[in-house]
């Protein structure tokens, strides 16, 4: 009898680490898997598109959560995994990153004593304010298998204690995405179709709450991309949360489609977003996974924050913090434009076999723990 695996998915970011992790199980063939969806993420274009372009199975149960506050969204995610673990009990439950999904399956799982695996742990931006950190602290203190993707995730867990056996560095599975997809993405063109040159455009993308969820925050970052943009072209997927508060505040058509400077469109599939990252010359940025993507393309890129969970995309990549001051990102624009801009290096382990790593040491794990329960 195999182990079995519930590989838990709930947002877009989730999406992009799982399909390596699907086709390293897949290759070894050792273990069994479902997939559940909780349904944090639910409109076709922040899900399932992902799970067509990036080839993920169907997931064998939806949980269909839908949006709510933390502790709406959290506790239903909580209720509604923890029945699906009751109807049938898996050997361990793999979560994936530091979404509210992530930190809730986890809990569910713990507590009826299924073992859990976190993929992506480590990660501290040490800002307690992020909804993302608390996620990822309480999630890696339950969790039994700390799977990690840059050493300073090892050194914040052997800070907190975390026994040294229960973490492994096993590089980056969104790079594995990135590196799959690639040619796919720059075969596309996006960039092209939206009659723009390689190199002669920047890219940018906006959640976090820290710069979307107050009006005036929102109103400069807008104004600050218009201003921009009269010098590079800027295109800009506008993610659903931000187009929520930019109806709130009156900003609808600052950020409406059929500009031709600032290009404004919808949240945009895997393949395309790809695409017009990789021909950017400069990329802005709140996303963590931006950040990684864009450390190993060598696009520069400026960070919309004060912290980051990823440091070594400031060591190594070619991420700077720039955080939401117009006066910063404007400096920092224009280093990028006159060519002051460090080179990135290669980052350890970001070489698109990270997925199979996460297969081998989910193998190892379950293996070490015996026999699946009957
Ligand atoms: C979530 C994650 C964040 C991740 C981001 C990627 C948490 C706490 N946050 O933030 O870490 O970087 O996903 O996108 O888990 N909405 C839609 N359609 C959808 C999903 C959301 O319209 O399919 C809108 C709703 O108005 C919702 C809002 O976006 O209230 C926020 O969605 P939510 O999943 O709560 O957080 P994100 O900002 O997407």
């Amino acid at each position: 009898m195999k182990h079995f695996l519930d590989l838990v998915a709930g947002a877009r970011p989730n999406f992009v680490k799982l399909a390596p992790v699907v086709r390293g199980l897949i290759a070894r063939g050792e273990l069994d898997f479902r997939i559940v969806h909780t349904g944090q993420h639910y409109d076709p274009a922040m899900n399932d598109v992902f799970f067509r372009e990036l080839e993920i199975p169907e997931p064998e149960r939806h949980l269909n959560v839908g949006s709510g506050s933390h502790g709406v969204q959290t506790a239903r995610i909580l209720e509604r995994y923890e029945a699906e673990l009751v109807a049938r009990r898996p050997s361990a439950t793999v979560v994936f990153g530091d979404v509210n999904s992530t930190v809730a399956c986890a809990l569910a799982a713990v507590k009826l004593g299924v073992p859990v695996a976190h993929v992506e742990a480590g990660l501290r931006s040490f800002d307690r304010t992020m909804p993302e950190e608390i996620n990822r602290l309480l999630t890696d203190a339950i969790a039994d298998l700390l799977l990690v993707s840059e050493a300073s995730g090892l050194a914040n867990l052997q800070r907190e204690g975390v026994a040294e056996a229960k973490a492994r560095l096993v590089g980056n599975v969104m790079i594995d995405t990135l590196v799959a997809t690639l040619p796919a993405a720059r075969a596309r063109g996006t960039a092209g179709r939206l009659g723009l040159k390689e190199r002669g455009y920047g890219f940018v993308t906006l959640h976090r709450p820290s710069n979307v969820d107050e009006p005036a925050t929102l109103a400069r970052l807008v104004d600050l991309l218009h201003e921009l943009s009269r010098e590079l072209p800027l295109v800009f997927p506008v993610h659903p949360r931000t187009l929520k508060v930019a109806g709130q505040a009156g900003l609808a058509a600052r950020l409406a489609p059929g500009q031709p400077r600032l290009v404004c469109l919808e949240a945009q599939p895997y393949v395309d977003s790809l695409s017009l990252l990789a021909g950017a010359a400069v990329v802005l940025t709140d996303s963590g996974g931006v950040q990684e993507e864009t450390s190993y393309l060598g696009v520069p890129c400026l960070t919309l924050r004060e912290n980051t969970e990823r440091p070594v995309t400031v060591e190594l990549g070619t991420s700077r913090l720039v955080g939401n001051d117009p006066a910063r990102i404007r400096a920092a624009f224009a280093d990028v434009l006159g060519g002051r801009w460090p080179a990135g290096r290669p980052i350890p382990l970001w070489d698109g076999q990270a997925g199979p790593r996460v297969a081998a040491a989910l193998a190892a794990w379950l293996q070490s723990a015996g026999d699946p329960r009957p």
